[in-house]
């Protein structure tokens, strides 16, 4: 089975979020499977410069703007697997943000730029840009690639299957009604039951709208965006596809996130915890914080944005500060929440640090001198650093929603007993009910015994991506049910 992932991030070449390292991990995991899987990515700098023996395949141009587009093939530098790379200079070879230009703003031609990535997961599927390579399955991720299934479907000589995963329903990839033209979809896909999205276009619906299946990245977000609260007005859309939407949680590269990876100050591991405490006073030194093994320190690896509950914990501050807690702080967004980070260590220098920016490695001593890590996220599909953290003994502090509350399990008292407890979650999206969770893990934290019970329980969790990948080739398999394209969406 041949099946091609179409997505605009990968670890390690350009990462915005855990999309990156989904990207990165999955197809691998699905190889060693024996399926043969290839990625195709747009030509960022970051791509182009990262990947390993790239030789052209096709020159065509003009297309989307873009005098001459050529298509490459190379290999992945870390996997080895084949990848698809789309040499587009006008439109990919720009500095910083694969979707942001250096002003913050979107880029105004990204209906353009993701359109022919699109376009070219549909021309790899009829073969036109490789002859030798064509894919039963084209699995596309996000709005980047929501055009994918549409292109697909519109050319009635496929018989491709298609497969969206959302990662976040939150960006939609909305664009004004009369990109159409540039986009190349007939008037007749312009509804409410198309790819129109309240007047605008909308390339996540037009994703859910033509797929064979969608997915997203835990069973619970699976269930959340099928309501209102969660569902970012495509509720409907996803409540009508209902029987083909599915929840396949995320998994972990164990070879990059592990007690013993060569970025953090000492190893260590389940058995023998005493690296940790290193790591740990390394962590408060790099820092500036107060070097002391007896009060918890609280840690924050993530974009600083309302969708991770980042204002819940700049308002809970003064319950961590009276428990005599530490925060650590690594993350950008937006500009209020990177300021009142700064503020507040500016004001509580020996207690909470904060590193505004991206920093990989950084986010491995993070996560190894951390007592706890914070994800008191409004909504998360599924969410990577809780998961990391319970490899590193780092107990996670998360809120009851989405993949969060399919992966940590709550030390209450019942579950201490049980010995199945591997971290803290609370539910409603206040700042009391964060504050209190977070005294409560202050106050199991004066408890090394049952403390290091958590811990132990929390490392030995696996989450690796031998399941997930099981369930993808499962999914794969219900498609090649031959007139599967026959219930195909024909709007
Ligand atoms: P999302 O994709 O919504 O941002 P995830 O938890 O799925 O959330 O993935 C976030 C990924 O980005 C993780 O690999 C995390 O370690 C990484 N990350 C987030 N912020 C930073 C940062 N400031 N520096 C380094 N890595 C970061
Ligand atoms: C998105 C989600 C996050 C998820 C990641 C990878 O960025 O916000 O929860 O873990 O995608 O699927």
């Amino acid at each position: 089975m041949r099946i091609l992932h179409v997505a605009a991030e990968i670890y390690p070449l350009v990462k915005t979020g855990g999309l990156a390292d989904v990207v990165a991990a999955l197809p691998p995991a699905l190889a060693k499977r024996g399926l043969d899987v290839r990625v195709l990515l747009p030509g960022f700098p970051g791509i182009l410069d990262g990947m390993v023996d790239l030789k052209p395949l096709l020159r065509i141009g003009p297309l989307f703007g873009a005098a001459v587009v050529t298509f490459c093939i190379g290999r992945l530098p870390d996997s080895g697997l084949p990848a698809y790379v789309i040499d587009a200079p006008f439109l990919f070879r720009r500095d910083g943000n694969p979707y942001v230009g250096p002003d913050g703003q979107d880029w105004n031609d990204n209906h353009r730029r993701f359109a022919l990535l699109a376009w070219a997961a549909a021309h790899l599927a009829s073969a036109e840009i490789d002859p030798e390579w064509r894919p039963d399955i084209v699995h596309a991720h996000d709005w980047h690639a929501g055009l994918v299934p549409v292109y697909i479907a519109q050319n009635p000589a496929l018989h491709t299957a298609t497969v969206l995963t959302v990662h976040n329903l939150a960006f939609r990839g909305i664009f004004p009604l009369d990109s159409n033209a540039e986009l190349g979809l007939p008037a007749r896909k312009l509804t409410p039951l198309g790819v129109e999205f309240h007047g605008k276009i909308s390339f996540m619906k037009a994703g859910l709208v033509y797929s064979n299946r969608i997915t997203t990245v835990s069973p619970t977000y699976a269930r959340e965006i099928r309501t209102a609260e969660f569902g970012c007005g495509l509720e409907g859309v996803l409540r009508d596809r209902g029987g083909e939407l599915s929840g396949i949680l995320n998994g972990v590269d164990y070879g990059v996130w592990k007690p013993d990876d060569p970025l953090i100050a000492k190893p260590y591991s389940a058995e023998n915890l005493k690296g940790k405490k290193a790591c740990k006073l390394a962590l408060q030194t790099e820092l500036g914080l107060a070097k002391t093994a007896d009060r918890p320190l609280f840690a924050v690896v993530s974009r600083l944005t309302s969708q991770k509950g980042m204002d819940l914990l700049l308002a809970a501050l003064p319950e961590l500060l009276r428990e005599g807690a530490q925060l650590a702080v690594l993350g950008s967004g937006d500009g209020d929440l990177e300021a009142g980070f700064k503020y507040a260590a500016a004001a509580n220098p020996e207690t909470v640090a904060v590193r505004i920016g991206y920093d990989e490695a950084l986010s491995h001593r993070f996560m190894a001198g951390a007592d706890v890590l914070l994800v008191p996220s409004r909504f998360e599909p599924c969410g990577l650093t809780q998961l990391y953290a319970l490899r590193y003994g780092t107990l996670p502090l998360v809120r009851r929603v989405g993949g969060l509350a399919d992966t940590v399990i709550d030390a209450t008292t019942d579950n201490l007993a049980a010995d199945r407890a591997t971290g803290f979650v609370f539910g409603e999206a206040t700042r009391l009910a964060l504050g209190a969770r977070i005294s409560e893990a202050s106050a199991l934290y004066r408890d090394p015994e049952v403390w290091r019970r958590v811990q132990r329980r929390g490392m030995l969790q696996d989450f690796s991506w031998d399941d997930s990948a099981a369930n993808y080739e499962a999914l794969y398999r219900s498609l090649q049910t031959v007139g599967e394209k026959a219930g195909l969406a024909t709007a």
